[in-house]
């Protein structure tokens, strides 16, 4: 497998509020591989945002490129991962983002901190399964197993010995730092027996409240507290999948929640009680409670009036199959689209060719509505063209636009939560509910108040999410659903905004040569 510094996960990045952190990739690996840092918004600097071929080309192998991430307004977690193919199952690591200095968290300080990186393991090279995703054949590339902080624990039969095992001190609070970094599955999480105060999301401050669990879902993090005041014992820590579609891999992943001192050790260690597998409405009641702090130190800036409402399907979709190849029995092979465009990478990233003026790279008229509006949410989908276009197209925002995006999930060949991710961007999340959105009679409900300010939504399955934000970060960035198979099927897009009076992006750092132009691994599809 692919590492970072030969560890699973990788390093943890522990920096200040505001911090600029420089971080030298060399690439060691037989395929190319760029880095993206989640959540991070990069001021003005899409040329170190990372995702391959849209704002570089991958760092071939045996190459180096240094990249530089500027941190501005996130506190919290964020985490770090491989943005080329599927190299992020095993390359990606947390990002720690502290209080700047003097400052102070806005909760009683916790007595220690960890991190809990939640994963996905796949016996076998990633880019082999991928190989066999790309072709749509119906194979989800389920994984094997999840972990936390790189173990599979007790549950599976491989690894008892090495079940991670986090040590508590009886009577202390301790802030978990929760990733997900699971490849294409939300996640409940839980601790038996402890009770979870949720005070952070995406490196932004929540508004406290305590839950029996937690839904999280791929490219989230949540900073939670957790008091260690039960008989010291030992507890398992777990984390099994939400998907409403149907789970492709039903397994639970857990590590040991252990108290230091003497006892004896339990027969049985207890096991917290998770939703289940389909349990929407403890995905949506989980949700709902996630609300913005709001104070002096942590304002919020939500949009009122906006002047940009782009509204965009996020559908699974078919495509047809590849000349001599094996697809579904119809004929078709699976793919994915916004707005009913699958997107295709381009040979040259979009970045390179929007400033340096490339013509033929990219298109800039990514449709901000779906060509035709029915009843998307439909059980019933028949008389329904479910094939998609395909094409790599851009949405342009002005500098500073009001900008609000409704993500409308659909039931074209299958509907599934989707978690949306926008690059360069954190955005609030005004509004989320079930079935058609009603640009009427659901804006009457937004929380325009202390909606959560997040950089992944969860968009409920055959529902919507309306989020907004201020275009004021220039540059070309990325949004896809971070379930992996969509995103490797098209569905993403990318946002192209417009410089302000201020000069225009900063210049790459290079170090080394990176090659483009068809020099890439990564997977064309058609
Ligand atoms: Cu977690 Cu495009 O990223
Ligand atoms: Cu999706």
């Amino acid at each position: 497998m692919l590492t970072a510094n030969g560890s699973f996960p990788g390093p943890t990045i522990e920096a200040y509020r505001g911090d600029t952190i420089y971080v030298n990739v060399h690439n060691q690996g037989t395929y190319g591989v760029t880095i993206h840092w989640h959540g991070v918004k990069q001021p003005r600097n899409p040329w170190s945002d990372g995702p391959e071929n849209v704002t570089q080309c991958p760092i071939q192998p045996g190459r180096n490129f240094t990249y530089e991430v500027i941190l501005s307004d996130e506190e919290g977690t964020l985490w770090w991962h491989a943005h080329s193919d599927w190299t992020r199952a095993t390359v990606h690591g947390a990002i720690i983002i502290k209080p700047a200095q003097g400052a102070t968290y806005p909760f009683p300080a916790p007595d220690a901190e960890e991190t809990i990186v939640l994963a996905s393991w796949f016996k076998g090279d990633v880019m082999a399964i991928l190989g066999q995703v790309a072709l749509g054949a119906g194979n989800p590339g389920t994984s094997n197993a999840y972990t936390i902080n790189g173990q599979p624990g007790d549950l599976y039969p491989c690894s008892m010995e090495n079940t991670t095992r986090i040590r508590v001190d009886s009577g202390k609070t301790y802030l978990f730092r929760i990733i997900n970094a699971v490849m294409n599955e939300d996640q409940f999480f839980g601790i038996a027996g402890h009770k979870i105060t949720v005070v952070g999301q995406d490196a932004a401050y929540i508004k406290p409240f305590t839950t029996d669990y937690i839904m999280i879902t791929p490219g989230q993090t949540m900073d939670v507290l957790v008091r260690a005041d039960q008989t010291p014992s030992q507890y398992y820590i777990a984390s099994t999948p939400f998907s409403d579609l149907g789970p492709f891999d039903n397994t639970t992943t857990t590590a040991i929640l252990q108290y230091r001192g003497n006892y004896t050790t339990p027969s049985t260690i207890p096991s917290p009680t998770l939703p289940a597998f389909n349990d929407s409405a403890a995905s949506a009641r989980f949700v709902s409670q996630l609300r913005s702090l709001v104070t002096k130190d942590h304002p919020i800036n939500v949009p009122r009036r906006i002047n940009q409402h782009v509204y965009v399907t996020v559908s699974l979709n078919f495509l047809p199959c590849p000349p001599n190849q094996i697809c579904l029995p119809n004929g078709f092979r699976l793919s994915a689209s916004m707005n009913n465009v699958s997107f295709q990478f381009p040979r040259i990233d979009v970045l390179d060719a929007y400033y340096s003026n490339i013509n033929g790279v990219f298109d800039r008229d990514f449709p901000s509505r779906p060509p035709n509006f029915f009843n998307f949410t439909d059980q019933n989908m028949t008389g329904v063209s479910m094939v998609t276009a395909t094409g790599t197209k851009a949405k342009l925002l002005n500098y500073g636009d009001a900008v609000e995006v409704v993500f409308q999930g659909t039931n074209f060949v299958g509907a599934i939560n989707h978690p949306l991710h926008i690059h360069g961007y954190s955005f609030y999340l005004v509004g989320t509910g079930t079935g058609n959105f009603n640009n009427v009679t659901d804006p009457r409900s937004f929380n325009l108040v202390d909606p959560p300010h997040i950089n992944t939504v969860a968009v409920p399955k055959n529902g919507w999410a309306a989020v907004r934000f201020y275009a004021t970060n220039p540059g070309v960035w990325f949004i896809h659903c971070h379930l992996e198979r969509h995103a490797t099927w098209g569905m993403d897009t990318v946002f192209i905004v417009r410089n302000g009076k201020t000069r225009a992006t900063r210049f790459m750092l290079l170090d080394g040569l990176v090659l483009c132009m068809g020099e890439g691994n990564t997977y064309h599809y058609d």
